[in-house]
């Protein structure tokens, strides 16, 4: 049958997705697939009315796609689509919750509070231990995030991630270096090291700069990045999860990682990191996306 790739779309992160939607896109084609590209932009629903294809490869980021409202709908079609279901998603768009879920697992993700007042900054510059990474929970591509010292900072990266977010997340910063690892089919991928002369691996590093450097191999002695690997497809199991995302992690100076986050849909353009990752592993970025694709037939 006919595969649409939804891309695009509402979010503050259309223009990431436009780009991934085009590579994924080209990767099917080439593959033989018979597949077109839809922008998803306004009603949902009635992308889903009549439609002109029966799977659906999704490459949106952020909300809307990226966040179980798509997977609700598509669900509710029967139209099968890739990647994760709707409650991994929801939960791991919510930056907080997903630390509630990793803390209650016993899993290790740097100390932090919700923030919902800026009377509050006080109280939390006390009970963290500043520097502070200020995050409104739903958001992705580093949108939104501050790192802070003072109280003052705080109410003001507050009050900046509240106009993205009512739900905001400050956690204790932890200086790096930042390591990504991407998931396949219940497999972790080789790590990637990142480093950045930017404050920390921010939009800018990520889509604009040109002196981002990724280490792959990370950098780690195997025993480390296997124990990065095992806690990272922990965690993908823990929010529950399926075919393909990627975990972001930092590691402190004694050499402990602490997680961040899971991307139920990362980024796939044609310098992101998951299809890095699939290359250092010998898997094209074709015969990636073909994987990705194939989970959602049986
Ligand atoms: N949210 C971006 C697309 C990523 O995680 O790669
Ligand atoms: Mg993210």
């Amino acid at each position: 049958g006919r595969v649409a790739v939804f891309m695009g779309g509402d979010s503050a992160e259309r223009e990431v997705s436009l780009k991934s939607g085009e590579a994924v896109l080209a990767a099917l084609v080439s593959a033989g697939v018979d597949a077109f590209a839809l922008d998803v932009q306004g009603d949902l629903l009635k992308t889903v009315e009549n439609p002109e294809f029966d799977r659906v490869f999704i490459a949106l980021h952020g909300r809307g796609g990226e966040d179980g409202t798509l997977q609700a709908i598509l669900s509710q079609a029967g139209i099968p689509y890739t990647g994760s279901e709707v409650m991994a998603s929801a939960l791991a768009m919510d930056k907080l919750r997903t630390k509630y879920v990793f803390a209650g697992c016993g899993l290790p993700t740097p100390r932090f509070r919700a923030m919902s007042a800026a009377s509050e900054a006080e109280q939390i510059i006390t009970d963290l231990r500043p520097p502070l990474s200020v995050k409104p929970s739903r958001e992705g591509s580093s949108i939104g995030i501050r790192k802070v010292t003072t109280a003052a900072e705080l109410v003001e990266a507050y009050e900046a991630a509240a106009v993205l977010d009512d739900l905001v997340l400050v956690e204790e910063w932890i200086e790096g270096p930042e390591f990504t690892v991407s998931l396949l089919q219940d497999s972790a991928l080789p790590a990637i090291g990142l480093s950045t002369d930017h404050e920390f691996y921010d939009y800018d590093a990520k889509y604009l700069a040109d002196d981002t450097r990724y280490q792959i191999p990370c950098g780690l002695a195997p025993r480390d990045e296997l124990r990065l690997q095992r806690l990272s497809l922990e965690a993908f199991r823990v929010v529950g999860c399926r075919t393909w995302g990627r975990v972001d992690i930092m590691q402190d100076s004694s050499g402990e990682f602490w997680l961040l986050e899971v991307n139920t849909v990362p980024g796939m353009t044609d310098h992101s990191l998951v299809p890095m990752a699939a290359r250092a592993a010998g898997i094209s970025f074709e015969e990636l996306v073909v994987r990705i694709l194939q989970d959602t037939l049986e």
